[in-house]
């Protein structure tokens, strides 16, 4: 028995064609469109100009995977020219990440905070009104469009920072399924493990409750159910509305846990190797079934039924090798041309990040060196 909360505040639109609804969510308000060059590539940016009108008063369609801070920077200069109430943020993670990161620097009033605020711990303005975010994510995976904060990398210093506000939630979010149809086979994949990593990771979690674990749970069901099919299948919309429906839950869950030790790992495997993030994230969930299986059996047994497992944790991890064998991917670090010989950095990352604290099993130095020696 635990006294436990859940709260999030986005309001959310999911539903095959729901980007129709746009024009309703934003008029009369004043819009900028923050997005990728390929959405504007494949026509949708034009299509969303034509269905907002006068509403959009700006696009910026330049944003990268991983945003970094000088990227963001860079969004903010550009937006700055435009008089708008709202954001709209059309993408996947690194989009919704760099919306916030813009709305924030707007609500501060300078360009420069941000890093000294995410490097310096300079605080957020007294007075902190950052303007309303829509999020429309186009990739199964990232969640970003039910949290309250946004990945920004330090390429220079190779180090991963959160902004995080509880100001920072989207206020809406736009859950089309169709725009995900054209995600290739290996943008699928990883945006998918991603949604698993941040199902398993909520329930691994210090900070669960029975509202997260209902998310979790269900998220990881529909993954791992549907995910293999799904890369048979790309344009199959019921499996695509599946996976989008998987990491809004998922999403769900772990905006009120955050993510733990899985994350820790992977952020350096990104910063150094250029691992995609999905993917990074997802090598250690089987070796950490297995450490968390030690402190905590019980709460680690709620993953059989969907693994097909037998309450044992040899069995859980064959399920888990199961999926990955499915979508031919390697676990193994050195299959991704990373070095054994960086064993120690990626540690040293890992020791430093606040997500590992929130690992269910608390995991002393050596565990943590055999545990990320395990990974190669
Ligand atoms: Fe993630």
């Amino acid at each position: 028995m635990f006294n436990w909360q859940y709260n999030n505040p986005v309001e959310i639109h999911f539903g095959p064609g729901i980007i129709k609804k746009l024009p309703g969510l934003v008029v009369p308000q004043k819009a900028v469109l923050i997005t990728t060059p390929g959405f504007t590539k494949r026509g949708i940016t034009g299509l969303l100009k034509k269905s907002l009108g006068n509403s959009l008063v700006g696009i910026i369609d330049t944003v990268m995977p991983n945003p970094t801070l000088e990227s963001v920077k860079e969004t903010f200069l550009k937006a700055r020219q435009y008089k708008y109430d709202l954001i709209i943020a059309l993408g996947g993670g690194s989009t919704i990440d760099t919306a916030k990161a813009l709305a924030a620097i707007e609500a501060s009033g300078t360009v420069e905070w941000i890093a000294d605020h995410l490097k310096h711990k300079v605080p957020f303005p007294q007075k902190f009104q950052p303007k309303p975010i829509i999020a429309i994510p186009t990739t199964s995976g990232t969640g970003s469009e039910v949290t309250m904060w946004g990945t920004v990398w330090d390429m220079v210093e190779k180090k991963k920072y959160s902004i995080c506000h509880s100001l920072l939630y989207p206020s809406k979010a736009v859950l089309d399924p169709e725009l995900t149809i054209t995600l290739n086979k290996e943008e699928t994949i990883y945006s998918g493990l991603d949604a698993l990593s941040h199902a398993m990771e909520s329930v691994w979690n210090k900070n669960h409750n029975p509202v997260s674990d209902t998310f979790a749970l269900q998220a990881m069901s529909l993954v791992y159910s549907n995910l293999p099919e799904l890369i048979n299948d790309l344009t199959n919309l019921e499996l695509r509305s599946t996976l989008l429906q998987a990491s809004l839950l998922a999403g769900l869950a772990f905006s009120n846990t955050r993510t733990a030790l899985a994350h820790a790992i992977s952020y350096p495997l990104t910063a150094l190797y250029g691992l995609p993030h999905g993917l990074a994230c997802s090598l250690p969930l089987r070796i950490l079934l297995g450490f968390n299986g030690i402190c905590n059996f019980d709460r680690m047994s709620l993953f059989a039924k969907i693994l097909g497992a037998e309450p044992s944790l040899a069995s859980m991890k064959e399920g888990i090798d199961g999926l990955f064998y499915k979508l031919g991917i390697s676990m193994r670090l050195s299959d991704y041309g990373v070095s054994r010989k960086d064993a120690h950095e990626i540690y040293k990352a890992v020791l430093s990040s606040e997500r590992t604290d929130n690992n269910i099993a608390q995991l002393d130095q050596s565990d943590l060196k055999a545990l990320i020696d395990r990974l190669f």
